[in-house]
């Protein structure tokens, strides 16, 4: 199986990214505007993270133009007709992504393979909707993907054993790292990072720590790179939502259901980084708290 061409749907924080690294490794790409409306706003996103990559030395400015013509940008899934792979990464909503893998498999030919971005969903549910169905799998990617390493792979339950190896494959020739892991809801990181959120909006619910103390604390206490809910505003409050709910309606256990505080910040609009506003203010320098997080949640 060789993959020579690529395609992405959804024009989001992850679509955006998986374009950008799969040109700056070489491969033409077509990325896929799922909604009505133009696509500049997108041209703009990853125009400007292509420039900063070439400022700051991942792409040789003599790249730069290369780079970009790789990247079709288009509002039209036919484009996507002669892809050998095609990326899905829209919005996390089975009913939506079904539909969308629905139309991918009339679209597509019947080997190229066809994966999903999801974070939490089954990539089993999507291959129910799907005809062949062996050339259906998952390919998780992480956020910022231009700089993070791994992707992990996902074998859904009738995903055929070449369309892994050629997707772990194809994930080294971009620069990732493959792990394959077995088709459970929030595969291995989401698993285990998505609870580790909760429990941090728990604690702030509880009084334990302030939403900075708790941030500091994981910072210099367990070595990582960024506290939960700087974290959680890096990934998208709407993503975390929808990660906790997919992860709690699986295995339904209480550490997994949503904290209130998580709740109203999405019903609000406050998505995290994305929107400005979330666990933190990004409209001062630095973000401060957001100040709305400061009484006790009733
Ligand atoms: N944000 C992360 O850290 C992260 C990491 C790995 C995987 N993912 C997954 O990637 C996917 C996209 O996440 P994102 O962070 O890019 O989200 P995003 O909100 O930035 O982008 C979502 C995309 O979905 C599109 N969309 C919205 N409604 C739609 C509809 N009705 N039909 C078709 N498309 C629609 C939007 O136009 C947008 O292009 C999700 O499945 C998410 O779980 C996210």
């Amino acid at each position: 199986m060789t993959i020579t061409r690529v395609g992405i749907v959804g024009t989001g924080t992850m679509g955006i990214g998986v374009a950008h690294t799969v040109a700056q490794f070489g491969f033409p790409a077509v990325l896929v505007k799922a909604t009505p409306g133009t696509v500049d706003k997108a041209r703009a996103v990853l125009n400007k993270n292509l420039d900063r990559a070439a400022s700051k030395g991942a792409i040789k400015p003599e790249d730069l133009d290369a780079v970009r013509g790789r990247i079709e940008l288009t509002d039209t899934v036919d484009a996507l007709a002669d892809c050998d792979l095609v990326i899905e990464s829209v919005i996390e909503d089975i009913a939506i992504k079904q539909d969308l893998f629905r139309k991918l498999c009339e679209i597509v030919a019947p080997n190229a393979i066809l994966a999903t971005n999801t974070s939490t969903l089954s990539v089993t549910a999507l291959m129910s909707v799907c005809h062949p169905r062996d050339r259906i799998a998952g390919l998780h990617f992480f956020n910022p993907v231009p700089l993070m390493n791994l992707v992990e792979v996902i074998h859904a339950f009738e995903t055929a054993d070449t369309v892994v190896t050629a997707l772990a494959e194809f994930c080294r020739k971009i620069g990732k790292e493959p792990v394959v892991v077995q088709d459970t809801t929030g595969f291995i990181v989401n698993r285990l990072l998505t609870p580790y959120i909760l429990n941090a909006i728990r604690l702030l619910e509880q009084g334990t720590g302030t939403i900075g103390d708790i941030d500091k604390a994981m910072r210099l206490g367990a070595s990582h790179p960024m506290g939960p809910f700087a974290l959680a505003d890096y990934i998208g409050l709407d993503v975390v939502n929808a990660m906790a709910q997919n992860i709690y309606d699986d295995v339904r256990q209480q550490y997994t259901s949503t904290p209130h505080t998580l709740t109203r910040l999405v019903l609000l609009g406050y998505l995290g980084r994305k929107t400005g506003k979330g666990f933190y203010d990004y409209s001062q320098q630095p973000a401060i708290p957001n100040p709305a997080l400061k009484r006790p949640v009733a």
